[in-house]
């Protein structure tokens, strides 16, 4: 069967099949066809052209007169697993507190590891699959979605497997990230090298066992995860298979970006602490450096220098870091408008890092993140708009008309 998207106003964001990510002045660049015709076959992009160039024959036909046609977008860096809500700490956080404060006070990631723990798989299933709707609604294809908000072994499975059904359960790419560093669990207060030891021990060997994991992440930062425990974990990570993708420098210069480049993560995420030093070590990579403009705004931080960043010859992914502590929002359409607005990033250059980038951040480069022949139709049709500035400048709004994923036409949840 052939569906056919027709009188397309722009289609965004084609690339050859081996680009893997885009880097530099290259992401000011942005291949599109204006008028322009898709088809889709067997869940796949068959072919795409311009209107006055003929089109193919279809079974199915959608007009996309005055709209824009685009790849998903790829969220590589979400918790979206998550028991209840922290909102009384937004109001602390209005009030004066720190996030760290509120962290070291017992709040914080140790707030939702207290719920997480005492809420069954089934209602935490329940939970994140309403927050999959919504994100699919806002333009999502594919995520990736961590656990640590267990913190004790049952727990983090329990997450984990959580994730799994959610691979099962919907049309979304999902790839899932064993992130029992997040926190120091309130039982092992003061005793990071213990809970450590606990993890690599007890927690790892069962989530490989299960198969649970396609990555490995660490909160390696002040005030969290030294880089001598993050390198140990990751050191153990490696041993069983799993790539890193790690939290690095968002509270301060904490080597975690050196640390992730030595064990080849795929990503370091946050970054609002970077300088020279780090970007450096960037360049001779192949980690992606991923920016979180939801968290850094949500928790008023430093904005990373994604400027400089760019004009080292650096690419740059975006993603979301939906959880409910930092970031209460998987909205990916917003995130690309942060990225313009508080990092200073081109429209161009946040498509790029919420699709190629992002998919390269978790692996999934050469299925999705770009309309190329061959590759998952995950597509948004967009609303009438002018043209793909529009998308990042009207911050807010609601643009997505019609969610196309594996090829089958999303209905609205
Ligand atoms: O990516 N930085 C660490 N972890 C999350 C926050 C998690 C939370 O506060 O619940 C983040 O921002
Ligand atoms: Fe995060």
């Amino acid at each position: 069967m052939v569906l056919l998207i027709k009188n397309i106003r722009q289609l965004i964001q084609i690339l050859e099949p081996e680009i893997q990510w885009v880097a530099g002045n290259n992401m000011s660049h942005l291949n599109l066809i204006e008028n322009a015709w898709l088809s889709i076959r067997d869940g796949l992009i068959d072919d795409f052209g311009r209107m006055d160039s003929g089109i193919p024959d279809a079974e199915e036909l959608i007009d996309a007169s005055g709209k824009i046609v685009m790849p998903a977008f790829c969220d590589s860096h979400t918790h979206l697993v998550y028991a209840g809500s922290r909102e009384q700490e937004f109001v602390d956080r209005i009030q004066g507190l720190s996030y760290e404060q509120i962290a070291r006070r017992g709040g914080g990631i140790n707030n939702s590891a207290k719920r997480l723990r005492v809420t069954s798989e089934d209602e935490l299933f329940e939970e994140a699959m309403n927050r999959i709707h919504e994100i699919i609604s806002q333009g999502t294809g594919a995520v990736e979605i961590k656990s640590g908000y267990g913190l004790d072994t049952e727990s983090e499975l329990k997450m984990l497997r959580v994730i799994r059904r959610l691979k099962e359960n919907t049309p979304l790419t999902v790839r899932s990230t064993f992130l029992g560093a997040h926190a120091v669990p309130a039982e092992f207060s003061g005793n990071q090298e213990g809970y450590v030891d606990m993890l690599i021990s007890d927690m790892l060997p069962k989530v490989v066992a299960e198969g649970l994991a396609d990555f490995i992440d660490v909160f390696c930062d002040e005030g969290f995860f030294t880089v001598e425990n993050t390198a140990r974990i990751l050191e153990a990570g490696a041993l069983s298979g799993l790539r890193p993708k790690i939290h690095a420098n968002e509270m301060a210069n904490s080597g975690g970006i050196q640390t992730g480049i030595k064990f080849n993560a795929i990503s370091v995420d946050h970054l609002e602490f970077t300088g020279k030093d780090e970007i450096d070590a960037l360049l001779g990579s192949s980690t992606m450096p991923t920016l979180l403009p939801g968290a850094a705004l949500f928790l008023g931080l430093n904005q990373p220098p994604a400027r400089e960043m760019i004009s080292a010859g650096l690419p740059i992914a975006l993603a979301s870091d939906f959880n409910p502590g930092s970031s209460p929002s998987g909205n990916m359409m917003l995130m690309m408008a942060l990225g313009c607005i508080s990092l200073k990033m081109l429209p161009e250059e946040v498509i790029h890092a919420a699709t190629i980038n992002s998919a390269f951040a978790m692996g999934i480069e050469k299925e999705a993140g770009s309309i190329t022949k061959g590759k998952k139709a995950n597509l948004i049709i967009t609303k009438k708009v002018p043209g793909y500035t529009f998308l990042p400048y009207a911050y807010g709004s609601n643009l997505i008309d019609t969610m196309i994923l594996n090829g089958c036409i999303i209905e609205n949840k």
